[in-house]
C-alpha cells in the first residue's frame, strides 16, 4: 500500500530514495548559531526513520537578519565543520540534506540585547504581527543580501550538503519584496513584477553561480498567504513561472500562510482546525503551470492523505514536519504496511511550534524523545521487573507502554470503563476531537504490547498485596476544583461538568476563567454553539493565555462569530440572585454582571490523592519498592508533562 511514496525522484542533481521530505523547522537544538550533537541526532533520527530528503530549518546569513540566536547562521565559517557532520550523519542512513538559507525582514520580535530590533524590509510597511516598523533596506545593502546569499550557499555546498534552499515564502523578506502592499520602493527592486522579483532572481543566479550544476537549488514559495493584503496566488505562479524560465531552479515547495498576519500566521504552523492536506490544491494549481517538480506541506499527517497527492498528481513530493517530530518512523512503518502503527500528529502545536516561540528546543507531547533522543538514547538492559501503574490516562498510558519497551512486565489499572483520564474531555470541545488522537495512538501501543490493562479497577492496598510489584507509578490525574465563593440564587457548574453533558439552566451563561487554559475558550465555544448568550470573564490578561498563542488566535476568531463577550483582569467573587461579581485584578473595582443564569468555572484542578496510601506504605511492604508520582497527580498541568513524566519514570526503572 501507498507504493507511490516510496518511488525514487530527482531534484536536480539529487537522486532522492522516495517521495517523502522532512520540510525545514526551527528546532532550537543548534548552539549559538552553530551545529549541535543534538541537532545532529535530531535529524539523524529522521534520516534513519526513513525520510528521503530532510531540508535543514532557515539559516541567518547576513547580519540586517540576525538577531536571535535561536538560529542556526550561515553567514559564519564555524558553520562549516559541525554541518558536515550533520549531512554524514544522515547521508549515512541514505538521507539527502539540503539547507535552507533564510531572511525574516521585518517579521522580527527580538533583539540580542532586550532593546527593541532595528528591522529592514522592502519598505517602511509595518508588520501587523511584531508590530514594528521596519527601515526600507537601502539599495546597496540589497546588492550586499543578494551577495551574502551566495556565500552563505557555497559554505553550505562546502560543508558537503546537496543542496540548498531559498526561503521565498510566508510573508518573509523575498516576500515583502514581492508583494506590491509591502513594496513601495522606486528603485529597480519596486514598481514592476520584474523589478519586485529582481532580488529573488538576483540572489538565485548568484546562489546558482556559487554552488555550480552539482547541487541542487530550489525556493519556497506560498501561493495563498491567508490574509487580505498577502500576495496574489496568479502572481506567484507567474514569479514560478519566469523563474523556471531563467533556468536554475530545480524544484518549487509550495507552502501556505504568512508570518506577518495574525490569520496568515494560522496556516505558517495549523492547528488541528486547519484541514489535513489544505495546501495540495496550491500545490496542484503550480504544478499545471510549470515542468518542474513540485513539493508541498501542511497538514500532511496520514500515509493515505500523502500518497493520494501524488497519485492525484498535484504534487511530486510529499512534506511532513510535525508528522515527523511526533513519529520519526512514520516512512519505514508506512514501507513496512504498518502504518496504523504510526503516532499520528494531532496538530496541537504545544511542544513543536510552542517551544520555539519561547526559544526552548522543540518536543512532541505525545514523543517525549524529540529534541532529546541523545538524553534518550537505547540503554542497556535492567532487571526485569514488575510494574504497576496505576490510571490510565495520557500519563500512565505512556509510562505503561515505556516500561514494556523496556522489557518490564507491566499491570496498568483504570478506575473508568475507558482509557483516556481527561483528555476524553478535552476532545469533546468543538474542533479538538483530534486531540483525541492522544488516546487513541497510546490504546494502539498498548494493544501492540504484552501490558495487562484492567479497567474499571480501583487501585486499593488489597490490590497492591495481591500483585506485589517492585514498581508503582502513581500517575491517577486530577479531579476538578470549584471557586471559593460565595454563591446563592445562580446555577454553578464546573467546566468538567459542562463538558461531559450537564446543562446550563438557563440561556446567559456567564465563565468565569481563572485557568487560562483550553476550558474557557471551549466551553464558551460549546455553549454559544448550543445558542446560550455567553460572557467570559477570565482572570489573565486574555483568555487562553496559557495556551499556543496560534491556537488562542484561531479560537478568537471563532468566538468573535459568535458574539461571546471578553472582560479580561477579572477576578471571580461571587454570585447572588442572577448577578454575578468580579474584581479587576489591578485597580480592585468591582465589574458587575446581570442577567446571569449560570457561572460555569474554569478553575485548576487538583491533583487527585486517590492513591495517598502508596506512599504511606511502609516496611515490610516496600522493600525495595521504587515509586514514582507523575503528571497531574503531582501536580495539574498538561498532556505534555504528563506523558514526559511517564516516560522517565519508566526509563529510571532500576
Ligand atoms: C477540558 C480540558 C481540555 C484540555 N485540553 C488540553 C490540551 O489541549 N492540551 C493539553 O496538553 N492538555 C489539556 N488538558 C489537560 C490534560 O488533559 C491533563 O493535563 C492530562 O490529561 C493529565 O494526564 P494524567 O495522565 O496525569 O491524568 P488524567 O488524564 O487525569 O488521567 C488520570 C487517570 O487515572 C484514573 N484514576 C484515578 N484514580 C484512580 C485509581 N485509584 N485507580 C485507577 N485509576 C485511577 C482516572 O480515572 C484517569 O483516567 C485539558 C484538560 C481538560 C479538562
Ligand atoms: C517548529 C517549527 C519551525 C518552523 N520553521 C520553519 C523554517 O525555518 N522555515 C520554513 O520554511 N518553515 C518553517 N516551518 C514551517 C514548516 O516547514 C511547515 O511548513 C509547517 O510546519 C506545516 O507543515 P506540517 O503540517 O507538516 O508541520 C516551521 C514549522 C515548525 C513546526
Ligand atoms: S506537539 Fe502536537 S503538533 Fe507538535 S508534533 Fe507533537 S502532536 Fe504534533
Amino acid at each position: 500500500m501507498y507504493e507511490n511514496l516510496f518511488e525514487p525522484i530527482t531534484l536536480g542533481p539529487t537522486q532522492l530514495r522516495n517521495r517523502i521530505f522532512n520540510p525545514p523547522h526551527g528546532t532550537t537544538l543548534g548552539a549559538d548559531g552553530l551545529v549541535s550533537d543534538e541537532l545532529i541526532a535530531y535529524h539523524e533520527a529522521r534520516a534513519k526513520g526513513g525520510a528521503g530528503l530532510i531540508i535543514l530549518e532557515g539559516m541567518a546569513f547576513h547580519p540586517s537578519f540576525a538577531f536571535e540566536s535561536a538560529y542556526l547562521n550561515a553567514g559564519r565559517d564555524d558553520i562549516i565543520p559541525g554541518m558536515k557532520k550533520l549531512s554524514r550523519a544522515c547521508g549515512a542512513h541514505g538521507a539527502a540534506v539540503f539547507g535552507q538559507l533564510f531572511h525574516a525582514g521585518r517579521s522580527v520580535r527580538y533583539s540580542h540585547d532586550g532593546s527593541r530590533p532595528l528591522v529592514f524590509s522592502a519598505s517602511d510597511t509595518p508588520d501587523d504581527r511584531y508590530r514594528v516598523v521596519p527601515v526600507p533596506m537601502p539599495n546597496d545593502m540589497v546588492w550586499e543580501v543578494i551577495e551574502s546569499y551566495a556565500t552563505a550557499a557555497a559554505r553550505l555546498a562546502e560543508a558537503g550538503l546537496d543542496g540548498i534552499e531559498i526561503l521565498a515564502s510566508q510573508g518573509y523578506l523575498i516576500g515583502q519584496f514581492l508583494n506590491p502592499a509591502t513594496n513601495r520602493r522606486d528603485d529597480e527592486f519596486g514598481g514592476s513584477l520584474e523589478n519586485r522579483m529582481r532580488f529573488l532572481s538576483e540572489s538565485i543566479a548568484r546562489i546558482r553561480g556559487a554552488i555550480g550544476g552539482s547541487k541542487t537549488l530550489g525556493i519556497r514559495i506560498t501561493l495563498d498567504e491567508k490574509t487580505q493584503f498577502g500576495m496574489e496566488a496568479a502572481e506567484a505562479v507567474k514569479v514560478c513561472q519566469i523563474l523556471e524560465k531563467e533556468g536554475h531552479v530545480d524544484y518549487f515547495s509550495v507552502i501556505s500562510g504568512s508570518s506577518s498576519s495574525p490569520d496568515g500566521w494560522i496556516h505558517v504552523f495549523p492547528p488541528m482546525a486547519v484541514p489535513p492536506a489544505f495546501v495540495a490544491n496550491d500545490a496542484a494549481q503550480l504544478k499545471s503551470a510549470i515542468t518542474k517538480p513540485v513539493l508541498v506541506a501542511g497538514r500532511i499527517n496520514q500515509a493515505q492523505a500523502a500518497s493520494q497527492i501524488l497519485s492525484e498528481g498535484k504534487a511530486d513530493m510529499v512534506g511532513m514536519v510535525r508528522a515527523l517530530i511526533a513519529d520519526p518512523e512514520f516512512p519505514n512503518k508506512v514501507a513496512a504496511n504498518r502504518s496504523e502503527d504510526i503516532r499520528a500528529c494531532i496538530g496541537c502545536n504545544q511542544a513543536c511550534v510552542g517551544h520555539r516561540l519561547t526559544h526552548h528546543a522543540i518536543s512532541c507531547i505525545q514523543n517525549p524523545v524529540t529534541g532529546r533522543e541523545l538524553e534518550f538514547r537505547p540503554r542497556s538492559t535492567r532487571p526485569r521487573r514488575l510494574v504497576w501503574v496505576i490510571g490510565g490516562g495520557p500519563g500512565g498510558m505512556k509510562a505503561a507502554v515505556t516500561a514494556a519497551d523496556q522489557g518490564h512486565e507491566v499491570i496498568l489499572y483504570e478506575k473508568q470503563p475507558k482509557l483516556g483520564g481527561q483528555v476524553n474531555l478535552a476532545e469533546k470541545l468543538p474542533g479538538r476531537s483530534e486531540f483525541g488522537g492522544v488516546t487513541t495512538n497510546l490504546i494502539g501501543e498498548l494493544d501492540r504490547s504484552s501490558i495487562q490493562v484492567c479497567l474499571s479497577s480501583s487501585a486499593s492496598p488489597e490490590a497492591f498485596h495481591a500483585i506485589e510489584p517492585d514498581v508503582v507509578i502513581v500517575s491517577t490525574g486530577a479531579v476538578p476544583r470549584l471557586p471559593e465563593v460565595e454563591i446563592t440564587g445562580t446555577q454553578l457548574l464546573s467546566a468538567w461538568s459542562v463538558i461531559a453533558g450537564e446543562k446550563p439552566s438557563g440561556q446567559n451563561v456567564v465563565i468565569a476563567d481563572w485557568s487560562s487554559d483550553w476550558s474557557a475558550m471551549g466551553v464558551a465555544h460549546m455553549l454559544a454553539l448550543s445558542g446560550h448568550k455567553v460572557r467570559i470573564f477570565s482572570g489573565a490578561s486574555t483568555c487562553g493565555e496559557s495556551i499556543p498563542a496560534i491556537v488562542r488566535d484561531q479560537w478568537f476568531g471563532e468566538l468573535q462569530s459568535l458574539n461571546v463577550e471578553l472582560t479580561c483582569y477579572a477576578r471571580f467573587f461571587g454570585a447572588e440572585d442572577q448577578t454575578a461579581f468580579f474584581q479587576h485584578t489591578i485597580n480592585g473595582e468591582a465589574i458587575v454582571c446581570e442577567d446571569v443564569d449560570a457561572v460555569v468555572s474554569c478553575y485548576p484542578p487538583r491533583s487527585n490523592n486517590d492513591c495517598s496510601w502508596v506512599s504511606e506504605l511502609k516496611a515490610p511492604d516496600t522493600g525495595s519498592l521504587q515509586i514514582t508520582t507523575i503528571g497531574d497527580a503531582l501536580a495539574p498541568r498538561t498532556v505534555e508533562e504528563a506523558v514526559l513524566e511517564g516516560f522517565k519514570a519508566a526509563w529510571m526503572i532500576e
